[in-house]
Formats: structure tokens, C-alpha cells, sequence
């Protein structure tokens, strides 16, 4: 197989009809404070059995989730048995990931705005990952709207930044996920996370040509167009439905396989209708499905409570989640079906 054929084949997997990708990638501050929401202390072990209750969840993973994003510390974790927790996720069919940046940094003569890192060392790194069982690989850009950002500079450092990680992970035989992220933190409306997201996917996709990068072996992770968290006026789950697909359009080749989305701090139920809509309103050029880490993981989260005794109620709240979200991807979910 030539090494555009390999790339095309595991993302063609990430986005097998009817699945979607588990964003369990948090760093190791952010999962502290997932943990610290339910009085959980953050150790090596609470990660491991939070991380290990999701894996576990068989019959969900197997039917509804095509991949997990990790963290380093997690691709090298064992199960409790003793089982590397990267066998776990394999022996259910879905396709091990990692999370490749070293995070958001403040972007120099910039204010407010940032790039992201970890470019230096990073073939050495996909060499490793790769033997570790990695088979794609994440990059966050963090583009934030205020009152006169982002800059082009922010837009622009970050569309080559993951250009640059895409190549090298395509080069070392992994999937690039490629996910400049419009943050929905602020009060911004929908028309302008419209006019900014297609800013940055229309960078994205010049920078990724650019590079070299075979958009056949890419996924790319957007953010949906939605209202500002703090906009007095909130879009409805129908117009965020059309003005994502209008931009996804303009700016999205119809070679990329497929888009997953991340839930940036929607509501679970709001990122699973959004998806839902969007399906509906199909044909689409390419898949359209979900990489969701919070609208994923917290109602999971919360029933687990970090307590041994909560592990089949945790795995059935995320299982609920994985199920609802997957017939989402094929535009066959209703509220209904939440009961
Ligand atoms: P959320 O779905 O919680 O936004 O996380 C997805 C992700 O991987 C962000 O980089």
C-alpha cells in the first residue's frame, strides 16, 4: 500500500458510517480539573481508572466510537489487569490517537492571541507515538474572538503551525486531525464566528496545500458556528445547522474524508442536535461526525463520582452519550430518543 493509500485507509476508519472519535486527550491541568469537579484528587491512578471506566465501556466503543485521542501519560498506562490501555481500545476496533501540541502560548507583539507549540523534535516524537500504537494524531489552534482580534498574524501563525505538524505526521505514517478551534467564549454573535471561522478554514486549507499535506489523509476537527457563550442573542440549533454548513462548504475540498467536530463548551444535548441537523440536511461532500471531549465524558463523569461502585452507571451514561451522538452522524437522532 503507498503511503497516501495508509493514510486514506485509517482516516476513512476514523469516520466509519454511524461512529465518532472520544476526545479523552485533556492535559494533565485539565483533567485535574475535570476531577476536581467530582472531589476527585488528580494522581496517576485516578487518570488511569477515569480514562480505564471509558475504554471499558465495550459494547459502546465497539458500536459507536471509531478512535480516542490520548495523552501521552494514557498511551503509555496500563489497565488495572496489567493490559496496556492502548490493547483496551484496539480489541474494541477503534483507532488509537495522540495528542501531538504542547498547548496554546502567547503569540509575541500579539495581545490576547496565541499560537500553538511543539513543532520542535516533533518527527522524533510521531516516530515514537507511531510505535506506541498511535495511528493519527491532534493539533489545537486556539484562534479567540474580542474586540479587535483575531489578527491576521494569529490566523496565519496558526494555519502554519498545523500545516507544518500535518506534513510531518502524514511523513511518519499517522493521520493528522487538524483543528483550528473559534472559541465560543465570547460575546460575539454568530456572524461573526461565521466570518471568522471561514477566515481561518480558508488560511487552513491554503497553508495545508502549501505544505505539501494530501488532504485524503487528513481529518479536520472545526468548531461548529455558534453564538458567543456571553451573546444576549443565541442563534438557534437550526441557524447554527445552516451557517456551519454554509461555511464548511465554501472552504472544506470535498477530498478531505471527513470533518469531526469538537463541542467547545455546547451543552451535550445542543452538540448532539447540531450534528443531528447537519445530517439531515445532507448530501454532504464528506463525513460529519464528532470528536467531542466534554459533550462526551460529563455525564460520565458525573456518575462516576471517582467511586469504584459507579463504574456501570458511568459506563451507561457514556454509552448513552456515544449512541445518542452516533446516530447524529447519520442524521437520525431525535429528543426523543433521550428519555
Ligand atoms: P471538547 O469537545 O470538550 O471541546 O474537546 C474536544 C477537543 O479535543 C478539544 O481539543
Amino acid at each position: 500500500m503507498t503511503m497516501t493509500n495508509k493514510l486514506a485507509d485509517i482516516a476513512q476508519r476514523m469516520v466509519a458510517a454511524g461512529k465518532g472519535i472520544l476526545a479523552a486527550d485533556e492535559s494533565t491541568g485539565s483533567i485535574a480539573k475535570r476531577l476536581e469537579s467530582i472531589n476527585t484528587p488528580s494522581t496517576a491512578d485516578s487518570r488511569r481508572d477515569y480514562r480505564e471506566m471509558l475504554f471499558g465501556a465495550t459494547e459502546a466503543m465497539k458500536a459507536n466510537i471509531s478512535g480516542v485521542i490520548l495523552f501521552d501519560e494514557t498511551l503509555r498506562q496500563k489497565a488495572r489487569n496489567g493490559r496496556p490501555l492502548v490493547d483496551v481500545i484496539k480489541a474494541t476496533g477503534a483507532v488509537p490517537g495522540i495528542k501531538l501540541d504542547t498547548g496554546a502560548k502567547p503569540l509575541a507583539l500579539s495581545p490576547g492571541e496565541t499560537v500553538t507549540e511543539g513543532l520542535d523534535g516533533l518527527a522524533a516524537r510521531v516516530e515514537e507515538y507511531a510505535k506506541l500504537g498511535a495511528e493519527f494524531a491532534k493539533w489545537r489552534a486556539v484562534i479567540d474572538v474580542g474586540k479587535s482580534i483575531p489578527t491576521h498574524n494569529a490566523i496565519h501563525a496558526n494555519a502554519h503551525a498545523l500545516a507544518r505538524y500535518a506534513a510531518i505526521c502524514q511523513a511518519g505514517g499517522i493521520v493528522p486531525m487538524v483543528e483550528p478551534e473559534v472559541l465560543m467564549d465570547g460575546d460575539h454573535d454568530i456572524d461573526s464566528c461565521m466570518r471568522i471561522t471561514e477566515w481561518a478554514l480558508k488560511e487552513q486549507f491554503q497553508e495545508l496545500y502549501y505544505a505539501g499535506v494530501k488532504l485524503e489523509g487528513i481529518i479536520l476537527k472545526p468548531n461548529m458556528v455558534i453564538s458567543g457563550k456571553k451573546c444576549p442573542t443565541q442563534a438557534s440549533q437550526e441557524e447554527v445547522a445552516e451557517k456551519t454548513l454554509v461555511v464548511l462548504k465554501r472552504c472544506v475540498p470535498a477530498a478531505v474524508p471527513g470533518i469531526a467536530f469538537l463541542s467547545g463548551g455546547q451543552s451535550s444535548k445542543d452538540a448532539t442536535a447540531h450534528l443531528s441537523l447537519m445530517n439531515a440536511a445532507g448530501p454532504l461532500p464528506w463525513k460529519l461526525t464528532f470528536s467531542y471531549g466534554r459533550a462526551l465524558q460529563a455525564d460520565a463523569l458525573k456518575a462516576w463520582g471517582g467511586k469504584d461502585a459507579n463504574i456501570d452507571a458511568a459506563r451507561a451514561a457514556f454509552s448513552h452519550r456515544a449512541k445518542m451522538n452516533a446516530l447524529a452522524s447519520v442524521g437520525k437522532w431525535s429528543k426523543s430518543l433521550e428519555k
